[in-house]
């Protein structure tokens, strides 16, 4: 499997932390020193639906296929604009694709796990070319009441069309049960049937230090088995893209594997936390700063609810783009 064409959509509205301080008990530095964020994009005429096809838009242009070409999509979210249909099959007919189209749901490690599914399909035979789209609008999930975890989170799209070829180095998913840690309770029910269950809370509930220490361990442990599995060796990646969910996460991890501080770009100060649009939109990021080249190793590891986590490692072969969409200045180094 090799990467074909990138793409990426996002909300206009941007939200400051300084907006969110008239909201919360909140502070920009608070915000900003224990995280690393300072805006977020928020869905406002947004769909999630809407910023799939965008992103899915840019990645097939990018890759120089029409929706036809496409032998599969798998879309990833949290949660799309309808429980049902999925958002695959929602942007099917935009795309004039016709193809199966599923929805995969490992949370923030959604798209690690969407290239693995697109790579088994494509070993198999039985796919050529498969769109992946990472879209989120945790907006809609979070509670704005809780400044614990509104403040960390951002909607986006991310999206990549994937086809044969030798990219793909290594791969390495895993998971594990962990509820409690992270997890949004299904909405409230009404069958007369059926007695509540759940504490029926909307929104986002996170253990925010367990989940931290979760993140370090899982992501400094996926990337080292993925080197592994390669035969290479973390020092041999000239970029590791981690998920966005806090700059003392990626400092951390950077620090446990001896990365210098210059491999591993951010954008978590522009977009927060994404989920599973997260790795994705960074490294859109990336390749549209012209820092990434071909021959270039790319180190992408994600974490999240379940809790899952994956790392893989990717050999990148496309030039960078002629127009540049993320000027070199837009990244922050972790
Ligand atoms: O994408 C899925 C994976 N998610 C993650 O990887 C997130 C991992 N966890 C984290 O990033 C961090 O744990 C957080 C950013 C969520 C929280 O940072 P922390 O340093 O672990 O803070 P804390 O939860 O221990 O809270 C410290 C204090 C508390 O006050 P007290 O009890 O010490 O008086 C909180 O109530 O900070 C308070 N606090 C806030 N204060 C101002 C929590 N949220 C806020 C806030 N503004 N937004």
């Amino acid at each position: 499997m090799r990467i074909l064409g990138i793409g990426r959509a996002l909300p206009a509205q941007a939200v400051s932390n300084a907006q969110l301080e008239q909201l919360l008990d909140t502070s920009d530095e608070w915000i900003r020193t224990r995280t690393g964020i300072r805006e977020r994009r928020i869905m406002r005429e947004e769909t999630v639906t809407g910023l799939a096809l965008g992103a899915a838009r840019e990645a097939l242009a990018d890759a120089g296929l029409h929706g036809r070409d496409l032998d599969m999509i798998i879309a990833t979210t949290a949660l799309g604009d309808d429980l049902f249909p999925s958002i695959a099959c929602l942007v099917q007919q935009e795309l004039e694709a016709d193809c199966p189209c599923v929805d995969l749901h490992a949370a923030c490690t959604g798209f690690i796990y969407a290239l693995d599914t697109a790579d088994a399909y494509i070993k198999s035979g039985k796919a050529r070319n498969v769109l992946i789209i990472s879209a989120e609008g945790l907006s809609r999930v979070s509670d704005w009441t809780d400044r614990g975890t509104c403040v960390l989170f951002g909607d986006g799209a991310g999206a990549a069309v994937v086809g044969l070829g030798e990219g793909l180095l290594s791969i390495r998913l895993a998971a594990q049960t962990g509820r409690a840690l992270l997890y949004s309770a299904a909405p409230a029910q009404s069958c007369p049937f059926t007695p509540q269950n759940g504490d029926g809370a909307w929104g986002i509930r996170m253990q925010g230090q367990e989940v931290f220490r979760f993140a370090v361990s899982s992501s400094a442990r996926d990337l080292q088995a993925a080197a592994d599995m390669a035969g290479l060796s973390i020092a041999d990646a000239d970029w590791v893209l981690l998920h966005q969910a806090n700059m003392r996460i990626l400092q951390s991890v950077r620090q446990r594997l001896g990365i210098d501080a210059a491999r591993m770009p951010t954008n978590i100060h522009r977009l927060g936390n994404t989920s599973s649009a997260s790795v994705p939109m960074l490294l859109y990021d990336l390749y549209h700063s012209g820092l990434l080249q071909p021959g270039h190793i790319l180190a992408l590891s994600a974490f999240g609810a379940g809790m899952t986590s994956g790392a893989c490692l990717i050999r990148w072969d496309k030039p960078a783009p002629l127009n540049l969409r993320a000027p070199a200045e837009t990244l922050f180094f972790a």
